[in-house]
Formats: C-alpha cells, sequence, structure tokens
C-alpha cells in the first residue's frame, strides 16, 4: 500500500544551500554522523541564508527548534512545502551559545519524517562563550540520542499508520542510536569535556546517569549556558530537550569504561483507577497488585505492539572509552553565562496565569480541549507584543485505559523560564522517581509535564508578530494533533 521513505543520508532528501550573508562562512559543518543532516554552527549575530529543497515526495518545511525568529522564518506547518519545492531562509541569528536543532514539520508528518532521518544540529555560538574557558574543538562533543526499530529487512521500520495504540502513546524503538549509530562509543582522553546531548526521539523519554555513580554537572538547557554548573545524580531529557554536560575523565587516567545510562522511573505514563474512581499510583508493572497487573498488561502491550521498551525501562544509551594518557585533573567551571533569575513577578498576570490544560479527547490529545487548527489561535491564544506572562501547563485530566501521559511541550519562538512545579498528591510517589532530575535554572523551550503536575513558565514575547505553534513534543501526539498556535498581536 503506502509507499515507503527509505532511510539515506538527509541530504539525499533534504538538501541544504546554507549561506552565511554576514560573518564567517564556514557555517556547514559534517553531520555528526550517521543519516543526521550537516551541523549548522553559527554566531550570534550572523545573518544567514538558507535555502530548503524538499525532495521528498510530499509536504515539508523546516523549522529551526529554540530559535527567536520572525513567524515565517520559524517553519511553521502552514508553509509546508510540496515535494519538488523550495522555502528560502533569510534571517538573523538572536539567541544565546547553545545547542538547538532543525527539523521538518509539515503538520501530520513530523513524527515519520523526523524518524526516517530528517534532523540536524544547529550549534550557536557568541562572545560571552569564548571568554569562559569551556573545553573545546575535540574535548566538545555533540549526542544525538535517538530510538529506533529495525525489520529483518535491516530497514527502519514503518511507522504504524494503522496502529492506533501506536499514535496514542507514540512511537518507542528496540534500539538505542546516538548520533545515527548502534551501540555507541565515544573514545575520550583523561581530560575535561563539554557533550551536549539532544534527544531527537518521537516519544523516548531518557533519565540520563552515569554507570559509575558520578553526578552529572549540567552546564546548559534548551537555551544555551547556565550562571554556575547544576549537580544532578540525573538529568531528565525528553523529546526536543537539550543538556549540556561537563565531564572530566581525568579519573580514568588508566583508561576504562563508562556508561551513560536511561534509569528506570515511572510516570512516563499514568492511569487513573478505573475501580473505585480513586487516583491509582499505576505505573508499568510497578506499585500495588492492582497497579501493577494493570501496568503489565500495558507495558506487555506497548513491548509487543510498538517493539521497544516502555518509557522508564532501563537502558544504556553509550559507551565511553577512556584512552591511557596522562592525566589533565579540571574542576568545573564556577560561573558561566549571566543569565537573570526566574521570579515571575513583573509578568503582566502573575497571579492568574493562563492555563492550558493537557487531555484526551476522542482517541486524540488536547490542548485546553483542542486540537490544531492551521491558521487560528482562540482569543484565549493571543498575547500582545512586549508582555511578559505566566503560563501554566496543567496535566491532570486523563481517561479511562490510556489514563495520563507524560507530554514534553515545547513552544515556539521563545525561551522561557520554568518558575513552579507542583504535582497531585496522589502521584507523589512515581514523581519521585524523576524530580531531581529537572534543571529548570536556566532557558528553555520544551519543558516535561508529568502525569498529574502543573507546571509554570514566565514567558516574554518579544519583537515578532505573528502565529507560532506550541505542541507536544511527542511527535505522533503532534501529528494527532496536540498542538495549537497563539498569536502574538
Ligand atoms: Cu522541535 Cu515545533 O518543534
Ligand atoms: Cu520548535
Ligand atoms: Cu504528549
Amino acid at each position: 500500500g503506502q509507499a515507503r521513505l527509505l532511510p539515506g543520508t538527509p541530504t539525499q532528501v533534504l538538501r541544504f544551500d546554507a549561506s552565511v550573508v554576514r560573518g564567517d562562512p564556514a557555517a556547514v559543518a559534517p553531520s555528526p554522523g550517521g543519516y543526521l543532516g550537516p551541523t549548522l554552527r553559527l554566531k550570534k549575530g550572523q545573518r544567514v541564508r538558507i535555502r530548503f529543497d524538499n525532495r521528498l515526495t510530499e509536504p515539508s518545511i523546516v523549522h529551526w527548534h529554540g530559535l527567536h525568529l520572525p513567524d515565517e522564518m520559524d517553519g511553521h506547518p502552514r508553509f509546508a512545502v510540496a515535494g519538488g519545492g523550495s522555502y528560502h531562509y533569510e534571517f538573523t541569528v538572536n539567541d544565546r551559545a547553545g545547542t538547538y536543532w532543525y527539523h521538518p514539520h509539515p503538520h501530520g508528518r513530523t513524527g515519520p519524517q523526523i524518524y526516517y532521518g530528517l534532523a540536524g544540529l544547529l550549534l550557536i555560538s557568541d562572545d560571552e562563550e569564548r571568554t569562559l574557558g569551556l573545553p573545546q574543538d575535540e574535548q566538545d562533543i555533540a549526542l544525538v540520542i535517538q530510538d529506533r526499530t529495525f525489520g529483518a529487512d535491516n530497514q527502519l521500520r514503518t511507522l504504524g499508520r494503522g496502529m492506533m495504540m501506536e499514535r496514542m502513546m507514540g512511537f518507542l524503538g528496540k534500539d538505542i542510536l546516538v548520533n545515527g549509530q548502534p551501540g555507541y562509543t565515544l573514545t575520550v582522553s583523561p581530560r575535561a569535556y563539554r557533550l551536549r546531548l539532544l534527544n531527537a526521539s518521537n516519544a523516548r523519554i531518557y533519565k540520563l546517569a552515569w554507570s559509575d555513580g558520578t553526578p552529572l554537572h549540567v552546564i546548559a538547557t534548551d537555551g544555551g549556558l547556565l550562571t554556575r554548573p547544576a549537580e544532578r545524580p540525573y538529568a531528565m531529557l525528553a523529546p526536543g530537550e537539550r543538556v549540556e554536560l561537563w565531564v572530566d575523565f581525568s579519573r580514568y587516567a588508566d583508561g576504562g569504561e563508562l556508561a551513560l545510562k536511561s534509569l528506570p522511573f515511572e510516570g512516563g505514563m499514568a492511569m487513573r483507577g478505573m475501580m473505585g474512581g480513586g487516583m491509582m499510583r499505576g505505573m508499568m508493572g510497578r506499585g500495588g497488585m492492582m497497579d501493577g497487573m494493570m501496568g503489565d498488561t500495558m507495558s506487555r502491550m506497548n513491548e509487543g505492539m510498538m517493539g521497544g521498551p516502555a518509557n522508564g525501562r532501563e537502558l544504556d544509551l553509550l559507551t565511553v572509552r577512556i584512552a591511557r594518557g596522562r592525566p589533565a585533573k579540571s574542576e568545573p567551571p564556577a560561573r558561566l553565562a549571566r543569565v537573570p533569575p526566574a521570579g515571575s513577578g513583573d509578568a503582566r498576570n502573575a497571579g492568574n496565569p493562563r492555563t492550558f490544560r493537557l487531555a484526551m479527547g476522542m482517541m486524540e490529545w488536547t490542548l485546553n480541549g483542542r486540537t490544531f487548527e492551521m491558521n487560528a489561535a482562540a482569543a484565549d491564544e493571543r498575547v500582545a507584543l512586549g508582555a511578559t506572562e505566566v503560563w501554566e501547563l496543567a496535566n491532570e485530566a486523563s481517561m479511562g485505559m490510556m489514563g495520563m501521559m507524560a507530554h514534553p511541550m515545547h513552544i515556539h519562538g521563545v525561551q522561557f523560564r520554568v518558575v513552579g512545579r507542583e504535582v497531585l498528591p496522589g502521584l507523589r510517589e512515581a514523581y519521585a522517581t524523576v524530580r531531581e532530575g529537572f534543571v529548570d535554572e536556566g532557558w528553555k523551550d520544551t519543558v516535561l509535564v508529568m502525569p498529574g503536575e502543573r507546571v509554570r513558565l514566565m514567558l516574554r514575547f518579544e519583537d515578532y508578530k505573528g502565529l507560532f505553534p506550541y505542541h507536544c513534543h511527542n511527535l505522533e501526539h503532534a501529528d494527532l494533533g496536540m498542538m495549537r498556535n497563539y498569536r502574538v498581536v
């Protein structure tokens, strides 16, 4: 039946003709590996021009995830061009130094297009970053984490168009790929590194930790560097999110191996009790007997139908092999970049946040009861240019067997701050397995909202009027319509 796109190098299907109008011409670096697109290296203040040629046989458009751009440069689905068409981008890089990325954004096909290989890194540098003495060149490494499933023919398994379960929950693959490769090994020398991690998976959430128990030193989130490294036992990384780690391998002067793992956690999916009506802490094979039974059933259905382990299962992501050598020991940098404090005091609606309820409708996920409309924003989705606002994402509603899921919510056009998190009492125990892994000290464009959680954000709408999407970055959820627009007027 349906024609299938074979995995290939994205240069065959998504061709970039990127030129830097002003500044450094060496902006297009090779792909970090595998099928991923070329890495775009840009500098804050640069003016860039990029031509996108759509060589697919279906509509597509490229979105620059995390960048603050005019709406016609943002890759909104309404700008999707048919196969054979092109789109011309020209914009100034406004954003802070950091790890951003680009990917297609045609409505309904974003999940499959990213799954089949269309995504790449966009690394921005700025003057402030250059003064910090962070590890650079060979010690500055980007790692793109994705899960995929390969069929007997060793081709990517077709995404289940007809499989309602997979579309409702999101694709979870059997194999972990890093920079497009399974069983990834990173060879390093015994010294300090900057590791930039991007979760470019469709629906898989990682709970990152070192196998030797060393805490993580997080130096940056989605929108760039923090004021100082944040120490965490583990860090949550949901689809669309980035985190940068500072790590010193000098303790392995005699060589050795270390794994970056995803630790087990609960709450990838939680169920409201179907019997008795009370909130059950039910989750994937854990918890009380009722929960356990339901959890196991769901888990088996999930793993059987979708091929991959459930969200929250323990996984090895990559191996770090430390080469023998003279150790160059260093301490994590004491200070990083300037980041203003995240208070919500000056927001127009600080006491009365604009609330968005994440829920399930008729076999679709909704935002305030609505699904995506290509060209529309409702009256309560209109914001004033120049306004600072508090938004609240409330993941508290559920329905039947599907229950509640974690939703990584992404807002186009802005970087925001997370100013508060609260969870329903009935889900606190599951939440405790992820709570210490949020890094809310810096700028974010995607935030993981766990079952039963309310997350408050502070956003400022500057520079550009227009229509911008906000959506769940579980790509199957977004493709099913868990996306809306807001309009800056
Ligand atoms: Cu990374 Cu609207 O997406
Ligand atoms: Cu985006
Ligand atoms: Cu979602």
